[in-house]
């Protein structure tokens, strides 16, 4: 069977990973603890060049098959941040509620038609073997809750509202947040050239 290198510190984007392709008949694998790998500088332009960058670094360190998610939230109201700086929104020493409290009350009184959003994720590909990279992209619209709520998910989930569902994020399963996400329909598009290159 084939291996693939999951190239994340993020334990929950390597679960969502892992559940989204757990039918295909690849060897899924996080980053091995051992190796004492180098921080990736993520000072890409765009979520597509910072997940290759992560992959194409990865993928180099260990001579593996590397696939590698870059993504973040995306304000209308905040022109299109905190986008790809999601991660070290509010300066980098935040943690995930600090950062999405901070949203909230920069979007204090905003009424909901103006506090659309959407979460973008690129999902990159980087085959040393056969000198190939691939990078996908999805995203996911909904719009900034005026309180978060929901204890399912990571990240900006609890404040990121889904009108289908009437729920945030972080209130609907991991079933179904694989079903919808930006992750989610980024990899359904890596997912067939997966099955093709790797399993066939
Ligand atoms: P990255 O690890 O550099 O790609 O940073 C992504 C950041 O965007 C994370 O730290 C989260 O804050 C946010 N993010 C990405 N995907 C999600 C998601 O599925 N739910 C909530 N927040 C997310």
């Amino acid at each position: 069977m084939n291996q693939i290198i999951i190239g994340s510190g993020n334990q929950h984007k390597i679960e969502e990973i892992k559940a989204f392709f757990s039918e295909i008949k690849i060897d899924f694998k996080a980053l091995p603890e051992h190796r004492n790998l180098t921080e990736v500088v993520e000072d890409g332009k765009s979520y597509k060049e910072n997940a290759l960058k992560k992959a194409r670094q990865r993928a180099l360190e260990l001579n593996e098959i590397v696939l590698a998610d870059d993504s973040g939230l995306s304000v209308d109201y905040l022109d299109g941040a905190p986008g790809i700086y999601s991660a070290r929104f509010g300066g980098g020493g935040l943690d995930d509620e600090e950062k999405y409290l901070k949203i909230l009350s920069i979007l204090d009184g905003v009424p909901l038609e103006k506090r659309k959003a959407a979460f973008i994720s690129a999902v990159a590909l980087v085959d040393p073997f056969k000198n190939e990279e691939i990078v996908v992209e999805g995203r996911c619209e909904g719009f900034i809750a005026e309180e978060p709520s929901g204890a399912n998910g990571f990240g900006y989930d609890p404040i990121f509202y889904l009108p289908k569902y009437n729920k945030t994020m972080a209130e609907i399963s991991q079933v179904e947040k694989n079903k919808i996400s930006h992750r989610a329909r980024a990899l359904k598009k890596m997912k067939a050239v997966l099955i093709k290159r790797y399993t066939e």
